[in-house]
């Protein structure tokens, strides 16, 4: 299994592939699975903005659109960002509908420090499938 720091320099080798003429923020993720498959993702934006998808939900409709959505490890999000690229509000949310609030991440800024915490960390009293019973 790759350690936590590994996880993170996979999401960093995305950064290359991001589609950032807009915003030049570049964003990489990387969703690790129980049997060690990664699914990695960029930002990609788009000239009508609000089509731009994120590196997160990129990684995420790679997992889910190949048949996994309920094995998620881990997730590492990384930026070339002197603060931490934490997950926005709509990554959050998505993350916890496959994921739950137990999904760890490591969320790292461009010097490849990072922080590990949940999903249910950055996004308390989730609103979730389980909710819809
Ligand atoms: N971005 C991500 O890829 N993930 C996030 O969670 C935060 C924002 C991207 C979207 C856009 O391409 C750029 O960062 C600036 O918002």
């Amino acid at each position: 299994m790759l350690t936590d720091q590994e996880l993170v320099e996979r999401a960093f080798t995305m950064l290359e592939f991001s589609y950032v003429p807009y915003s030049h923020f570049p964003v990489g993720a990387a969703l690790e699975c129980a049997g060690g498959e990664i699914f990695t993702g960029c930002n990609v934006e788009n000239a009508a903005y609000g089509s731009t998808i994120c590196a997160e939900r990129t990684a995420i409709v790679k997992a889910v659109s190949e048949g996994h959505r309920d094995d998620w490890r881990r997730l590492a999000v990384v930026g070339n960002s002197r603060d931490y690229c934490w997950p926005c509000g709509a990554c959050r949310q998505m993350l916890y509908e496959f994921g739950g609030p137990g999904l760890k991440l490591l969320v790292a800024r461009g010097d490849h420090d990072f922080v590990t915490l949940t999903l249910g960390d950055l996004l308390p009293h989730g609103f979730g499938p389980s909710d819809l019973e």
